[in-house]
């Protein structure tokens, strides 16, 4: 038993070598198609996420953990069983620390040219989803590719004092904390506006700036509702080189309730208002419900309302380490990107 389970662990991770080069935070076990029904692990750098999804494996815990620690020898292994009795997912998943000690759960992760501060205690989420890796790292790439290119809206302010207020501009909506802002900072945004309900999100996002030596700019970090946030940047004519819209299938926020199916597709339209010719706009959701190609077709009629040489770059799903998603319930990506 103990033999096999070390035997699918190894080969579970060798199916995502190509992921070694550029990160150290990924998915090592995606549920049935890695050998593990019901069961997810993630990886950040030597701290370790095991996410019971299904009944299948609750009874091999111990061996399962024990296997993961003689292999990789965790600095911190802690479970999350997200499964209620009556077969819901559970936000509010108990966790325990079953390697390791509570202090264990906090450190850092590389992604490219960015590091992140994660903490597998502090909610189910940890601080960086990893299903949007390939997108963030395409951020990166996208604003140094256009900084170098200076587009003709930049050539004129050059030479002006503050290269913050006029340099390429990036709207993260939905931010949680900010990963997608650091690339974007990193690839040369001179600003990374980011918009989210949460306080104590942002300030994560603060310490993941400072984690990556950036300084943090006017106009960068906006508590309250994204959609407020967008209809007030359409009145003051603020514009972006780069939108990402990521948001939550359902959220509560001072008795309005965010319902991605009735407002995505409105808000994509308005976001759309706010980019700059030349720019990027990438789109994406979890809900279950969404299929890909519908998703993208939607979208790029959302964005061609505005900009009608709008096209769509590619629709995609997860990276390779969630191989086989859709079979559990945390991956069920739809993600495009509209160039406009
Ligand atoms: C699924 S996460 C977004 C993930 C993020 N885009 C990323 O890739 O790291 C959901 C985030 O949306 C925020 N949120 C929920 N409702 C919101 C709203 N109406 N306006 C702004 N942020 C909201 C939550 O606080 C949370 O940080």
């Amino acid at each position: 038993m103990a033999f096999d389970l070390k035997n699918k662990l190894a080969i579970a991770l060798e199916k995502r070598a190509p992921l070694f080069d550029v990160t150290d935070a990924l998915r090592i076990v995606n549920g049935a198609v890695d050998g593990f029904p019901g069961l997810t692990i993630d990886k950040f750098g030597d701290r370790y996420q095991m996410q019971f999804f299904g009944p299948e494996l609750l009874t091999s815990k111990t061996e399962i953990v024990e296997a993961l620690a003689a292999l990789f020898n965790p600095i911190c292994v802690v479970t999350k069983e997200r499964l209620s009795s009556s077969g819901r997912s559970l936000e509010n998943a108990p966790m325990d620390v079953v390697v390791g000690s509570r202090e264990d759960a906090v450190g850092t992760v590389r992604e490219g040219n960015a590091n992140f501060h994660v903490d597998l205690l502090d909610t189910i989420n940890p601080g960086l989803f990893l299903d949007m890796r390939h997108v963030r790292l395409e951020v990166e790439d996208r604003f140094r590719a256009m900084s170098g290119a200076s587009p003709a809206h930049l050539a004129d302010l050059a030479n002006l004092e503050n290269s913050a207020q006029t340099g390429l501009r990036f709207l993260n909506l939905f931010s949680y904390t900010c990963s997608f802002s650091v690339h974007a900072r990193l690839g040369g945004a001179a600003v990374a506006t980011n918009a989210d309900i949460s306080g104590k999100i942002l300030d994560k996002g603060r310490e993941n700036y400072a984690l990556n030596g950036l300084d943090l700019r006017p106009g960068e970090f906006f508590r309250g509702n994204a959609i407020e946030y967008v209809h007030w940047a359409q009145k003051k004519g603020l514009r972006f080189d780069g939108i990402v819209l990521d948001p939550p299938s359902f959220a509560r926020f001072k008795g309005f309730n965010f319902n991605v199916r009735e407002h995505l597709m409105p808000l994509v339209a308005d976001c759309a208002t706010l980019l700059n010719p030349g720019g990027f706009f990438m789109v994406s959701s979890n809900y279950s419900e969404f299929n890909l190609s519908a998703f993208a077709r939607d979208v790029l009629a959302a964005v061609s309302s505005v900009h009608p040489n709008a096209k769509t770059s590619w629709k995609k799903s997860q990276d390779v380490d969630f191989v086989g998603s859709g079979s559990t319930k945390d991956s069920c990506l739809v993600a495009t990107l509209v160039e406009v």
